[in-house]
């Protein structure tokens, strides 16, 4: 059991009612505490924070980070560090199983460093059952919280080491967006930023909509703000998220389309590259493809979830789009903007999918042709519509499926990589070749990977690059002094 700590200076009047000051006040209460624990200790506070799912919860882990940091701890490499947080995500069954399995790591961890902390946050956590069983079999966790109040993450720290048991604070859901908080982003260069919170789709096989409450918008001046500082600070490419983007702006106090918030973003200087993720095809507008067209930022890529090709699945999932408007969808963004990489998210084996269903999803993937794919096995949510239909498929039938579409995929993808051998396209560095050290590694507006020769000076800037050869999935070039 740790130990509990006290401070003296707490005058709980003094604690303010308002966000983010509440939180700066609890960040400096904290950092009293690990300054007092590091000195027992006799070296700095380490922490480490996993990141389960996707980008969202990346950028969250970058809060996370923020205020770690913030209040005086260092970050290590590895998960025997005096505070552990995994930020969860329950998007599939096989993302829970991960938590747990690394959860009995932790434990031992813990077994010899008595200071240690864990914490679990995340998607995950929003589930009742998943909290209930931590209480029952994981005494050893510290902290659980939710997706709601994450930007409470000080105050919890404070919460959790003044007490001797486990601290538990998980809300339902919020319509509150707490600005001007610490953040450390991975990358100096690039950055993810929030552009809404939340899902109201609510696709019969999803628990996002359940786990990560209603949607909301950021207000604009408080996105360009952030992304104005963002440049300011070095950062050339911003991958602006939600989990759905095309809804942007509809519940703000003066509505604006996702198209219009992409034109201000263009305006910012300094802002080399835009991305956003993920585009949801019934809400993919006409003015949002002229925007695309017109950009001079926004990279060429869409990653456009088809989920499945049938239109009688499609229905049941609940996407409000078919087969044919999906495939004209294609066609306008493949005229509008020609040499678009279009990437996608399909889903194998939902309930009552039939052999015919999936010839379905196999006829729209060999039309559209995906330069890439995301391919996952239905996983069953508790909770969600899809869970309680009754014609679940048997699980031999979908593998097979899987496999079938997941060969086709990379048939397709490997035919379509090396298209644009010969040319002089801008590239991203990002870092030093993981291989050869004589290397770097970028990105093409497209995505696509490329190597070249180069040095660390080159991180972060973007260099015109002849695209000599294609290597499997990855270009080798060289810069074009020219
Ligand atoms: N908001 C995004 C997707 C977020 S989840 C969108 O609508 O496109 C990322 C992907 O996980 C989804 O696109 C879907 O393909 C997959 N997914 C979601 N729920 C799933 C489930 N129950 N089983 C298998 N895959 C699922
Ligand atoms: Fe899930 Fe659908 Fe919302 Fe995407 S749009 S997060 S798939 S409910
Ligand atoms: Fe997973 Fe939550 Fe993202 S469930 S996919 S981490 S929104």
């Amino acid at each position: 059991m740790k130990k509990k700590l006290e401070l003296n200076i707490i005058d709980k009047k003094q604690i303010p009612e308002v966000e983010p000051e509440r939180q700066y006040y609890f960040m400096d209460i904290a950092k009293a505490y690990v300054k007092q624990l590091a000195e027992r200790k006799g070296s700095p506070l380490t922490f480490h924070v996993t990141t389960f799912g996707c980008q969202m919860n990346a950028r969250d882990s970058e809060k996370l980070v923020g205020i770690l940091e913030h209040i005086g701890y260092v970050e290590t490499e590895t998960e025997n560090a005096d505070f552990v947080i995994y930020n969860t995500c329950t998007v599939r069954e096989n993302a829970n199983n991960k938590v747990y399995g690394r959860l009995g790591v932790l434990q031992s961890y813990k077994k010899k460093n008595p200071h240690m902390m864990i914490g679990l946050c995340g998607c995950m956590m929003q589930e009742p059952t998943v909290v209930e069983k931590l209480k029952e079999s994981y005494r050893f966790v510290d902290l659980i919280f939710g997706t709601h109040n994450i930007y409470k993450f000080a105050e919890l720290i404070v919460t959790s080491m003044e007490s001797n048991s486990m601290t538990i604070d998980i809300w339902k859901d919020t319509d509150k967006i707490v600005e001007d908080l610490p953040v450390e982003r991975k990358y100096s260069f690039k950055s993810g930023v929030n552009i809404m919170f939340g899902c109201n789709n609510f696709c019969s096989y999803c628990i996002v909509p359940y786990v990560r409450g209603r949607e909301r918008s950021r207000e604009p001046k408080e996105i360009i703000r952030e992304i104005e500082h963002l440049v300011a600070d070095g950062v050339v490419e911003v991958m602006l998220l939600g989990q759905n983007v095309n809804s942007y702006g509809k519940n703000l106090e003066h509505p604006m389309s996702f198209a219009q918030l992409l034109q201000e973003i263009e305006k910012i200087e300094g802002l080399e590259r835009i991305r956003f993720m993920t585009s949801h095809p019934k809400d993919l507008s006409d003015e949002l493809i002229e925007v695309m067209k017109h950009s001079k930022k926004i990279c060429k890529h869409l990653h456009l979830p088809l989920q499945s090709g049938s239109s009688r699945i499609l229905k049941i999932m609940n996407r409000h789009y078919d087969k044919e408007h999906y495939l004209e969808l294609v066609d306008k963004i493949r005229t509008a903007v020609p040499d678009i990489a279009l990437t996608t998210d399909i889903i194998v084996g939902f309930p009552g999918e039939t052999e015919e269903d999936f010839e379905e999803t196999m006829d729209v993937v060999r039309r559209v042709r995906y330069d890439s794919a995301f391919t996952f096995i239905y996983s069953k949510r508790t909770g969600t519509p899809a869970a309680a239909m009754e014609e679940q498929v048997a699980e031999d039938v979908v593998k097979e499926r899987f496999d079938r579409l997941l060969k086709e995929v990379q048939r397709i993808s490997a035919e379509k990589a090396g298209t644009l051998t010969g040319q002089t396209l801008p590239v991203l560095i990002e870092e030093i070749n993981e291989h050869d050290a004589s290397l770097v590694t970028g990105r093409l507006g497209n995505n696509s990977v490329v190597h070249l020769p180069g040095n660390a000076d080159m991180i972060g800037r973007i260099f015109p690059v002849r695209l000599e050869e294609c290597r499997g999935f990855y270009y080798v070039g060289k810069v074009d002094e020219a």
